[in-house]
């Protein structure tokens, strides 16, 4: 590659992917999904809204920061579907040692090489998730599954495997926050419910071995429907059961 004096620049190997994906984007709209967190990465194009990516984290860096605060050094982080790395990378940023797991073809790839080339302490599975994975074994402090679990259950028809994964999840991590929505979107699960984080509630009570729930807020990456983001844990101090039982109590 030359510059506009016509002196050959050299890319390092981030740059040199970057500009493999800008002439062969991996999404059909856009170059990735979600944003990659590395300069060499920043123009690239995205098919969710970067806005909508850049409020989700700051409102999962705002719990973690509670939770953990803000130097994350010595805490462990596993994120489910993890895509282009946006989360694991901005939490490895943190100092959190992070494993995760990503099966899409490109993604996969994508991910090990930055992980190589910045000498990032994050695993990197490039497989679906699954129960009997040694990084099952270990415990974490917090787990992502952040617009997964839909594709995990491919809409239903793999629901008990999703369910094998998230309660096994709920055995090895103190905190997860979970991030979905009904009847929407791509592998969308379904409820015939009117009260649709009702349903996500009772879902996760029945599924999890957590026992408190807090909306954390909701999410719009897409233009047309919107997903609840959930903190579920043991910790009585963070639940919105009382607002729950408020509302489930209002006569209309
Ligand atoms: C909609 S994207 C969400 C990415 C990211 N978690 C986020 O919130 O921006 C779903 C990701 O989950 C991955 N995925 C799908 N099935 C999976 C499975 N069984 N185990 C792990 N990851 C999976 C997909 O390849 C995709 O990258």
């Amino acid at each position: 590659m030359a510059n506009y004096k016509g002196n050959d620049i050299k890319m390092n190997k981030l740059e040199k992917l970057a500009a493999e994906i800008k002439s062969n984007p991996i999404e059909a709209k856009a170059h990735i999904y979600h944003p990659i967190p590395f300069k060499e990465f920043a123009d690239l194009t995205l098919s969710s809204s970067e806005k909508a990516v850049r409020n989700k984290w700051s409102k999962i860096e705002e719990i973690a920061n509670e939770l953990f605060g803000a130097d994350m050094k010595g805490k462990k982080v596993l994120d489910i579907g993890a895509n282009a790395g946006f989360y694991t990378f901005s939490f490895s940023k943190k100092g959190a040692q992070v494993s995760a797991f990503e099966p899409h073809p490109r993604y996969k790839d994508l991910g090990l090489e930055i992980i190589k080339e910045k000498k990032l302490d994050v695993r990197w599975e490039n497989k679906p998730v699954q129960v009997s994975h040694p990084y099952l074994k270990d415990r974490y402090d917090l787990t992502l599954m952040l617009s997964v679990y839909q594709w995990m259950a491919e809409g239903g028809k793999e629901i008990e495997y999703a369910e094998s994964c998230i309660k096994k999840i709920s055995e090895q991590s103190d905190y997860l926050i979970f991030e979905l929505g009904f009847n929407k979107g791509k592998s969308h699960l379904k409820t015939n419910s009117r009260n649709h984080y009702r349903a996500l509630i009772e879902m996760l009570t029945e599924k999890t071995d957590y026992t408190h729930f807090k909306l954390l807020g909701k999410t719009r990456l897409w233009r047309t429907y919107s997903r609840y983001l959930v903190l579920c844990s043991k910790n009585p101090n963070y639940t919105d059961e009382g607002i729950r039982k408020m509302i489930r109590n209002l006569k209309f």
